[in-house]
């Protein structure tokens, strides 16, 4: 008894000094007394152009002059540091937790202690796999599987108009983190995709991280493996910058001698496209920013959100590269 007079003097004590805001958070920790708005976001890393485009995106979006606190937490590619930054969101009690989640799996429990703590969770570019999809409010990014089904539709239509459709055409693939929506959803398109038309013979897959280094290195292993590769399957462009220079290096001409398939469509590899050395590119659009801001402006507002929004993306080539190129903002 003594001890419930006593919360209920404290919080008195505190609502008359105003240190308790209506939803029940103090102001010191949800930004400061200021009237902002406290985002946590947990970002995967850097470890592509997408993902600098991406995080650019959120810190010019989520600014003090829109009404926001930002509080930015690079995982470097770790889902462990990205569970560690999630707890610490909620140790300082934000307002809106967001996540770029780095795989798929493994979320449930940090996504409950959010949940226990009354913070409401937004998930944004990857897609988690939770046994309940009320750990999280909604979901905004690419549609990976379309991705890599668009890919495909793109090199048959491709070799049907170079008058190639006959031949046999050796293909490898360079696959993101394994275990991320985005390794997962474009792995399952273009290997369903290639395995509709018996001409393809699919030699190899590995993973290359998302990165340069990585995609460089793997791409070496598969030229040393085989003499005879048709088409490269990049699941990111940085891993498909990493391929030409391995290419390159053994004397081949990218995209004359091996077709490349990139996905991202970064201004970089508008450039590749336009130098021929990238044969087509599956857009996959990284400006989140405004999307989760949206979201998290209607959810001030008590109003409804959709639990999954896919963005709308494109397919680039050679062909309209030059034209497109002026109109990309990333
Ligand atoms: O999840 C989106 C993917 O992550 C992008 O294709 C890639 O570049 C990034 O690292």
């Amino acid at each position: 008894m003594k001890n419930r007079v006593f919360v209920v003097f404290l919080t008195l004590l505190l609502l008359c000094g105003g240190l308790l805001s209506a939803n029940g958070k103090s102001e010191a920790a949800a930004g400061e007394g200021t009237g902002l708005i406290t985002v946590g976001y947990a970002q995967v890393g850097a470890e592509s152009d997408w993902r600098t485009a991406n995080t650019e995106s959120f810190k010019s979006t989520f600014v003090e002059a829109n009404g926001y606190k930002l509080i930015f937490d690079d995982a470097q590619q770790k889902q462990e540091n990205q569970i560690k930054a999630i707890r610490n969101f909620i140790q300082q009690d934000v307002d809106y937790i967001v996540v770029a989640p780095v795989v798929e799996t493994g979320w449930e429990t940090v996504l409950g202690e959010a949940k226990a703590a009354g913070i409401p969770v937004i998930l944004s570019d990857r897609m988690m796999d939770v046994s309940d999809d009320s750990l999280y409010v909604a979901w905004v990014g690419g549609n990976f599987l379309k991705e890599g089904q668009d890919s495909v539709v793109w090199l048959n239509d491709y070799l049907k108009k170079t008058g190639r459709d006959k031949e046999k055409i050796n293909c490898v693939l360079l696959q993101g983190t394994i275990g991320s929506s985005a390794q997962v959803g474009r792995t399952k398109g273009i290997t369903e995709g290639l395995a509709k038309n018996s001409n393809y013979n699919l030699l190899a897959k590995q993973t290359g991280e998302f990165t340069q280094a990585k995609g460089q290195e793997v791409m070496e292993s598969f030229l040393k493996a085989y003499d005879d590769i048709d088409v490269v399957f990049a699941e990111n462009d940085n891993m498909a910058f990493g391929a030409i220079d391995a290419i390159k290096a053994v004397g081949k001409v990218p995209g004359k001698d091996i077709i490349i398939v990139s996905f991202d469509a970064v201004h970089e590899a508008f450039n590749r496209m336009i130098a021929g050395e990238i044969n087509a590119d599956v857009e996959c659009n990284p400006l989140h920013g405004p999307r989760v801001a949206e979201i998290i402006q209607m959810l001030e507002a008590g109003k409804p959100v959709d639990k999954i929004m896919y963005v709308k993306e494109g397919v680039f080539d050679q062909f309209n590269a030059k034209e497109i190129m002026p109109t990309r903002k990333y």
